[in-house]
């Protein structure tokens, strides 16, 4: 239960298979609610596996509360999901795991990480702003043809934003 829990006992760790199917769940209902499900448990299974891709998890004793997967390319990451459960929410955790991904993304000598947003999720705007993220792009029907996306670029040469 969230009252139970501090920020000193959230574990962050990569994702074993076994854990795709509650991944999965929780992008269909914190991340794709009202767009068809995209983010199925196969296809998180595949990025667990990818060598080009980083599946990271947050963990309140045996509950995941918060996961982000991360697709690195030549010069570039690419953020394709990341969600955190509302009763964890504003405690620094969806932070941390983009942090630990960009992270990996600089030692791995890239420039940038970028990722799409729904236009309609400010919060999650703002969320990525604080980061340092720039809007670059709105992108009319990018979901489904249903919902747009704005792109974002965090541009890792810069310093931090904190
Ligand atoms: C976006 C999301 C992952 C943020 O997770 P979080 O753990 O609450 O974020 P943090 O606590 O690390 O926030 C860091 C900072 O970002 C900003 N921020 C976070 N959420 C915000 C919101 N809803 N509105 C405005 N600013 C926000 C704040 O400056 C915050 O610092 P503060 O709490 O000290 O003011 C979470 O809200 C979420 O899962 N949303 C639904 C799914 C989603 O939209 N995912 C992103 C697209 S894939």
């Amino acid at each position: 239960m969230a009252a139970l829990w501090n920020m000193q006992n959230i574990e962050y760790k990569l994702a074993r298979l076994r854990d795709a199917q509650v991944i999965a769940q929780m992008s269909r209902d914190l991340v794709e609610f009202g767009l068809p499900w995209a983010w199925t448990a196969p296809r998180v299974a595949a990025h667990i596996r990818a060598s080009d891709s980083n599946v990271l998890t947050a963990w309140s004793g045996e509950h995941l509360i918060g996961f982000a997967i991360m697709q690195y390319f030549d010069e570039h990451a690419h953020l394709n999901l990341l969600g955190v459960e509302p009763a964890y929410r504003r405690f620094g955790i969806g932070r941390r795991l983009v942090e630990w991904l960009e992270e990996t993304a600089r030692v791995g000598g890239m420039f940038s990480v970028r990722l799409e947003v729904r236009a309609g999720q400010t919060g999650s705007r703002a969320f990525y702003r604080r980061l340092g993220y720039q809007e670059d792009k709105y992108i009319p029907g990018y979901y489904s043809g249903r919902e747009a996306a704005v792109r974002m670029t965090h541009d890792l040469r810069r310093s931090s934003s904190l």
